[in-house]
């Protein structure tokens, strides 16, 4: 039971011609705790538009909407996104209608009337499948985390492999397409330029909350944050680099234990290598996203990077390496990577360019998503893949051969 109360919403988009029938699923929604109708609408093509951008658990759909022609509707909404559960609610039962819809992808079908029950026992049952299916598909690791990871701290050794654009865009992501309660800290306190790549003039910087920070409440954390429209919190860097010096280990520490305690994510955007907050956050962290790039160079300081993550006691299972600006020419391989580093490839961000200028010259991490360039896509699967994490099982035991011999020779 406990682990019930701690168990995520399930995000459902509904889709009716009928005002009448979303206004009564939000009713009925609102009478079990998971169930959570993120969005609605009367229209097909507004509802798929929005399906794709905001990454529902279940789609809810109504069979009139497709004026009779629901299957294909279903097949594509699949297509998008494997792992989102279709329920079609259905005027009358028929046995064909309704094997036609579960034969397109559909998981269940509701016949109209049905109880709130009826509702919430079809989405549980529909979402646990997805889950296994998840669990299935996503690539094994050895931790379970009981919930997603809260704190990500996205870190490299080297400057200039695209820290800040990353935690940005991905903090960005999080907020816009997943309304997940998100902020980023700008933890690079001499060169930091969160808010600069969002096009924000802020008011208080991290500053501003550590001198108060003995008085600060979590929610007002908050409101010392600035906005973004899309729904970002973003504390910056000071906007005095020698402001750093008031930046106690005592304030930090403080500081990120509100913000984990306030938000859905924090993410926090470092400077390059190790200094005393940046070894507070990188502690505070549950997940680390080691970021390098293809060449050579790069990689030597990545794994110097991650001897001394390991020294500082950062769990192995915790780190998780991204490659930036990665390009199939690239003539060092993710499986070079990963012999090197002796750690799997997380994920790999395309080199981009012409996506990541357009973001830059309007301060619009929108415009990434909206675009169809290759670090769209890649981004969207890293933040999949974050928010999937603590549903992935353990697999003990997955030999990484080239660890295994690298301790045996080191003996
Ligand atoms: N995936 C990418 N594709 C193309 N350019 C990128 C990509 N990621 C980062 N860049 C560019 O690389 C440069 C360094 O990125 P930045 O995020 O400032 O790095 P860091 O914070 O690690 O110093 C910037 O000019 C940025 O626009
Ligand atoms: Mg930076």
């Amino acid at each position: 039971m406990e682990e019930e109360k701690i168990m995520e919403k399930i995000r459902i988009y509904h889709i009716d011609q009928n005002e009448d029938a979303l206004k009564l699923i939000k009713q009925f929604s609102q009478r079990a705790p998971r169930l959570h109708i993120i969005s609605s609408s009367t229209s097909l093509e507004e509802g798929f538009e929005e399906i794709q951008r905001i990454f529902p658990d279940i789609v809810l759909i109504d069979e009139n909407v497709a004026g009779g022609n629901l299957a294909p509707i279903i097949q594509k909404i699949i297509l998008h996104s494997p792992y989102l559960g279709v329920i079609v609610t259905c005027t009358e039962y028929s046995k064909g209608k309704i094997r036609q819809y579960m034969n397109a992808g559909a998981r269940d079908c509701l016949v109209k009337p049905f109880t709130a029950t009826d509702l919430a026992q079809s989405v549980m049952k529909v979402n646990k499948y997805n889950q296994e299916l998840k669990n299935h598909i996503v690539r094994s690791t050895t931790r379970i985390l009981t919930r997603a990871p809260k704190m990500i701290s996205i870190f490299s050794t080297k400057g200039g492999v695209g820290k800040s654009t990353v935690s940005t865009l991905l903090a960005a992501g999080l907020a816009s397409l997943y309304k997940e309660d998100t902020a980023i800290i700008d933890l690079d306190l001499q060169f930091g330029d969160v808010s600069l790549l969002l096009d924000l003039k802020p008011q208080k910087t991290i500053t501003n909350a550590i001198e108060s920070i003995g008085q600060l409440s979590s929610s007002d954390l908050r409101s010392i944050m600035t906005r973004h429209h899309i729904g970002l919190h973003v504390l910056p860097s000071p906007l005095n680099p020698e402001e750093e010096d008031f930046i106690t280990e005592e304030a930090t520490l403080k500081m990120f234990k509100l913000a984990k305690e306030e938000f859905d994510y924090v993410i926090i955007d470092g400077p390059p290598g190790f200094n005393t907050q940046n070894i507070i956050a990188l502690e505070q962290s549950d997940l680390v996203l080691l970021i390098t790039s293809p060449e050579l160079m790069a990689l030597k300081n990545t794994k110097n990077g991650l001897r001394t993550l390991t020294e500082l006691g950062i769990d192995q299972d915790q780190i998780k390496v991204v490659v930036n600006r990665y390009s199939k020419k690239s003539n060092i391989s993710i499986s070079l990577i990963e012999d090197v580093l002796g750690l799997e490839v997380f994920a790999t961000i395309s080199n981009d360019y012409p996506s990541v200028i357009k973001f830059l010259n309007q301060g619009e991490p929108q415009l990434i998503y909206d675009g169809n360039g290759k670090i769209s896509k890649d981004l969207r699967a890293i933040i999949e893949g974050l928010r999937t994490y603590h549903t992935v099982p353990a697999q003990k035991g997955k030999a990484n051969l080239f660890q295994w011999l690298m301790q045996k020779v080191q003996k």
